[in-house]
């Protein structure tokens, strides 16, 4: 059937592919729209296989039913989809490689919220398995901008819960066991009897927070039945539409219970958490917290130790604001190091390319080329095999870190859901202020540059602008001013602050309080308080 529609204005993929409220999804053809857009600038899906699955929040069945109609009204000839519509988005990544699919369809609005007033979101994936480039993603909004039919056929609904095929005017449909694929790939990556062995020590004992989201039966398959964690290890392990109410984001601020619990004097040996579509990952050790900058610097230092990498990484990379901690490692060890713009789908032309084996970002995600996405549980297990071998604690492993290489201190600061017309003035007055910000001290601190990040993709010559405001000092240290490409409400503005330290007798102080004279010459420069009428930020981390 070829339905008539019309444009909506708003459907331009943020950073990380298009995120709104349900309820604008939920909106007469609004989700059709998009994904018609995507057939439209990809013709090649015609005749082609892709892979479908979300995290299981509210609307993820209802959207998975219209995308199949419309695949099949497309043409496609065949789509696998997760058991019950669900996919971690590494194991959806991983699922477009093994089975050489066009692509997928991911439908996540990550760590948003839920459930009917909560996020919704859908992002298209290339055939590497990565999410689609910014050339792409801008084609598609450019579609939907012109969109007037859209094609669908008229089935009746598919039981997404039963595995097994069947027909849709052509095209099969396979439903899929969801997690024994990217399980076998973490067994081929990691040394699993060695971790078993460490998780069965009596005085060894972890909690994994699944927040009620997507891990939740990965975590059950991986660390319950494959390495005998006990099962209350696993903590809100059962997947929900709105996540039991909660943030399913993986930080200090979220996690709470997870967070009650190792922080106490009787916490568990190891703990993580990972967000709504498992995407990203928090490590914790009893007491102890590892920002993700240094946790991934900390597995580029020791991936050496790592079956799946024994014979050496390429390259890192990270995100402009991620902090500098993995480039002294890179330093260290002879690797190229790459800074790409936030988002995961810079990363991709470098893993492909094999510029780079692991890269992360200092927002939770860390990951490798075994898929082109950041990969929550994978980082959990890169750190057990990393226990396994050391017979360490975290706190131990990550002293001896900032031993071997200095600390990076690290901070960000979100001001969330301000009004645009704020951040947007905010904005302004600090590109106007930009030119003459490098030579000028500020409370006894050089500025040494100033500018707003370009990328300069080094495998396809891409250009990508305006990637945020940095700051940086004499000594090293930064200051950055972005704004979120996920939100849904409002601009939220994101302050990154970062010191390094090389003295030893430093290295456990409070980071705030370290960054606090960076905090005050951030506020001097872009007048946040001002501007954005608030006198301290919602989440920090
Ligand atoms: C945020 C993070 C970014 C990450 C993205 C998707 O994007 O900052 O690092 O890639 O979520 O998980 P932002 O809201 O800052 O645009
Ligand atoms: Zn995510």
């Amino acid at each position: 059937m070829l339905i008539e529609t019309s444009p909506y204005n708003d459907q331009k993929p943020g950073t990380s592919g298009l995120r709104k409220k349900v309820t604008r999804f939920q909106e007469p053809n609004y989700l059709n729209n998009f994904v018609q857009s995507i057939f439209d600038c990809l013709p090649e899906l015609k005749g082609s296989t892709l892979i479908i699955g979300g995290d299981g929040r509210y609307y993820n069945r209802d959207a998975i039913q219209i995308i199949i109609s419309m695949a099949a009204a497309n043409q496609v000839t065949k789509l696998l989809i997760g058991q019950s519509g669900i996919l971690s988005t590494p194991a959806a990544s991983h699922l477009i490689r093994k089975h050489s699919a066009l692509g997928g369809i991911i439908l996540s609005a990550s760590h948003n919220p839920g459930g009917e007033n909560g996020d919704f979101g859908i992002k298209f994936n290339a055939s590497n398995g990565g999410p689609a480039p910014e050339s792409l993603t801008d084609e598609i909004f450019k579609a939907s901008q012109t969109i007037n039919t859209f094609h669908i056929a008229s089935n009746s609904p598919v039981d997404l819960d039963v595995i097994g095929n069947t027909e849709i005017e052509g095209m099969q449909v396979a439903i899929i066991d969801a997690v024994v694929d990217y399980a076998d790939l973490m067994e081929t990556l990691f040394d699993f009897p060695k971790i078993r062995n460490l998780v069965a020590k009596p005085d060894f004992n972890l909690c994994f927070d699944a927040m009620s989201a997507v891990t939740g039966p990965y975590a059950t398959e991986i660390l319950q039945n494959r390495l005998g964690v006990s099962p209350e290890s696993v903590i809100r392990k059962v997947p929900l539409e709105d996540f039991g109410g909660d943030h399913p984001d993986p930080n200090l601020a979220h996690a709470e219970e997870l967070v009650k619990r190792m922080f106490s004097s009787t916490a568990p040996t190891f703990g993580a958490a990972s967000d709504g579509d498992g995407d990203r990952n928090m490590i914790l050790g009893a007491n102890c917290y590892v920002t993700p900058s240094d946790s991934l610097a900390i597995m580029a230092a020791n991936a050496h130790l790592i079956p799946g990498y024994k014979t050496g990484i390429s390259g890192v990379a990270r995100s402009m604001p991620t902090s500098q901690a993995v480039d002294r490692v890179a330093e260290a060890l002879g690797l190229n190091a790459y800074e790409t713009p936030t988002g995961w789908k810079f990363f991709g032309n470098l893993l492909d390319d094999d510029r780079i084996t692991l890269c992360g970002e200092e927002s939770f995600g860390t990951g490798s080329d075994h898929v082109r996405e950041k990969d929550g549980l994978w980082a959990v297990l890169f750190w057990l095999n990393i226990l396994a071998v050391k017979q360490q604690s975290v706190k131990s492993v990550v002293s001896n870190h900032w031993l071997q290489f200095g600390r990076n201190y690290y901070t960000r600061h979100d001001y969330e859901a301000v009004d645009i017309e704020r951040v947007d003035n905010l904005f302004n007055s600090l590109e106007a202020k930009l030119p003459e910000l490098a030579g000028t001290t500020v409370a006894r601190r050089k500025i040494s540059m100033a500018d707003n990040f370009t990328y300069h993709d080094p495998v396809d010559g891409s250009v990508s602008t305006g990637q945020g405001v940095r700051c940086v000092f004499e000594d090293g240290a930064r200051i950055i001013f972005r704004r979120s490409g996920t939100g849904t409400s409002g601009a939220t503005l994101r302050l990154y602050v970062e010191h390094f330290e090389s003295d030893p007798e430093r290295f456990e102080l409070d980071t705030q309080e370290v960054l606090e004279d960076l905090l005050d010459i951030a506020d001097n420069i872009a007048q946040i308080k001002t501007f954005t009428g608030r006198d301290v930020a919602d989440v920090v981390t």
